[in-house]
Order: structure tokens, then C-alpha cells, then sequence
């Protein structure tokens, strides 16, 4: 009989975001199974600063697929979930006792952390459960956008998407980082020696890009790429008016 710790160490190197579905819905039993192994996830002082809203209508669908940039999968896939982080349940309780309710950059980060350990446990489950997923970071390209589909009160922070279906598709998975370059004693290496793990990982990538028929020398120059120019900067103004502070 297999370990079970094997085979959930299996489950979570065998990870690739899929990006081609099955249409067929997933069964709401299926996903509420997911689900509440999602909420077991550890949280910030028991807040459960989290929501997953499941959006199936249509039109509400073709809206949010132009908001992330033409990602069609957000239609054609087996159920879409926008992740919030949810101050809305404390505002609710801090109003209901007559209590004031501060949100800072703290309250923000706890939102913005809970809801992705929720989601990444999701993930798992989905995924143990023969599922494939696929974040949608787009979903942040136009919040005010979003925000006319998703009609949400104050308090409310979606932070990513979620596309979840059958997979369609049996991509390879992506080389991560030498495990050296992130498990590290004591201290942070020097620059050189990073950049060596660096060196070694773009090799790698290389060679990943060429066998997926990409022309991408390497990691360095997508995150060189990446980083040259700051993204989404409305955003932190979005967040603000929905009852968000970063001081
Ligand atoms: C928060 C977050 C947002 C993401 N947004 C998108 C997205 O909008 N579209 C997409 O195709 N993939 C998206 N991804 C998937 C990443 O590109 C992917 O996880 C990464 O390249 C590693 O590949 P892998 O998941 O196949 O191992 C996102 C992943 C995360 C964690």
C-alpha cells in the first residue's frame, strides 16, 4: 500500500496550471468537498478573511474573460471562483456591537494572506481529486471593472481567479529554482552565489521553453522583463475605496 504521505507529496509535485479545460461543470458536491478542505487552512487569529465567489452566468463570464486580458479559459472551464480577501464579516460583527473596525496595511496583508492560503489548499484538493486549476492575476488589470460584475460591499478584495475543470490539456510541468536557492541556513548567501543558482535554473528554463517550442533564453529575462515597469498601479487607489488603508 502506497504511504500516504507519498502520495500526498506526489499530488503536489505533480502541479502545472492548466489553461485548457473540459466545459463540463464541476458538480457542486465536488466542489464544496474542495472547499471546506480549503477552509481547514491555517488563519491569521482564526479571522477567515476569505470568500470564493463562483460566478456561472454567461455574460458575466465574457465580461470578466475581456477584464483579464482575453483569457478565454475563464469561460471555458468547469467553474470559475473570484478569491476575495472578506473584512466584510468583521465590519458586520464590529458594527453590530457598536465597536469601531480599523483597517490598515496590517488588516490588508491578513486579508491578502488568508485568502491565499485558502485558495492554495483549494488547489490541492481540486487537484487531488483529479482537477485541474489555474490562478487568473488578471482578474486585477481593471478592478473598478470587476467590481461592476461583481457588485461586492465594502470590506470586499478579490484578489485573483480561480479556473477549475477537468483537464484538457497534459502540459509538462515547469522546473522551479534549485531547492538550495530557497531552503537556506542561517542566513542569506551572497549575491554570487544566488546569481550561480540563477545561472543553473535559467539553463534549465531554457531548455523548458524550447521543449514548449519557446523562443525564452532563460528565467533572468522574464523577470528582467517583468519588473521594468510597475503594473496595475491603480489599484492600490481601487483597494482604498473598498474600505482598504495601507498605513
Ligand atoms: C496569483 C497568481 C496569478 C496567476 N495569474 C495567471 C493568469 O492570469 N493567467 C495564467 O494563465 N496563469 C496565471 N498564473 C499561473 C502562473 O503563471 C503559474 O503558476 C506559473 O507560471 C508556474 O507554472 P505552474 O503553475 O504550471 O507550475 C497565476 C499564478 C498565481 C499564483
Amino acid at each position: 500500500m502506497p504511504d500516504p504521505s507519498d502520495t500526498v507529496l506526489d499530488c503536489l509535485r505533480a502541479h502545472r496550471s492548466i489553461r485548457r479545460f473540459s466545459t463540463e461543470p464541476v458538480p457542486e458536491e465536488d466542489l464544496r468537498r474542495a472547499v471546506v478542505a480549503g477552509q481547514q487552512a491555517a488563519t491569521s487569529s482564526n479571522i477567515q478573511a476569505y470568500c470564493a465567489i463562483r460566478i456561472r452566468e454567461q455574460g458575466r463570464l465574457e465580461r470578466l474573460v475581456e477584464l483579464t486580458g482575453g483569457q478565454r479559459k475563464v469561460a471555458e472551464c468547469g467553474a470559475f471562483l473570484v478569491i476575495c480577501g472578506d473584512t466584510r464579516r468583521h465590519r458586520l460583527v464590529a458594527g453590530r456591537a457598536g465597536r469601531p473596525h480599523v483597517s490598515n496595511l496590517e488588516a490588508f496583508m491578513l486579508a491578502v494572506i488568508d485568502a491565499s492560503l485558502f485558495a492554495q489548499n483549494l488547489v490541492v484538493a481540486l487537484e487531488s481529486m483529479g482537477y485541474g486549476t489555474c490562478y487568473i492575476g488578471g482578474l486585477r488589470n481593471d478592478l473598478p471593472a470587476v467590481h461592476e460584475v461583481l457588485d461586492t460591499p465594502e470590506g470586499i478584495w478579490p484578489v485573483f481567479g480561480l479556473c477549475i475543470g477537468r483537464p484538457a490539456q497534459s502540459p509538462e510541468s515547469r522546473p522551479r529554482l534549485d531547492t538550495d536557492a530557497v531552503l537556506l541556513e542561517e542566513s542569506y548567501p551572497t549575491d554570487e552565489s544566488m546569481l550561480a543558482f540563477i545561472d543553473e535554473y535559467d539553463d534549465r528554463m531554457a531548455a523548458w521553453y524550447r521543449r514548449q517550442g519557446m523562443d525564452v533564453p532563460g528565467w533572468s529575462a522574464r523577470i528582467e522583463g517583468h519588473f521594468e515597469e510597475p503594473h496595475r498601479t491603480r489599484n492600490a487607489g481601487w483597494y482604498r475605496a473598498c474600505g482598504a488603508d495601507f498605513e
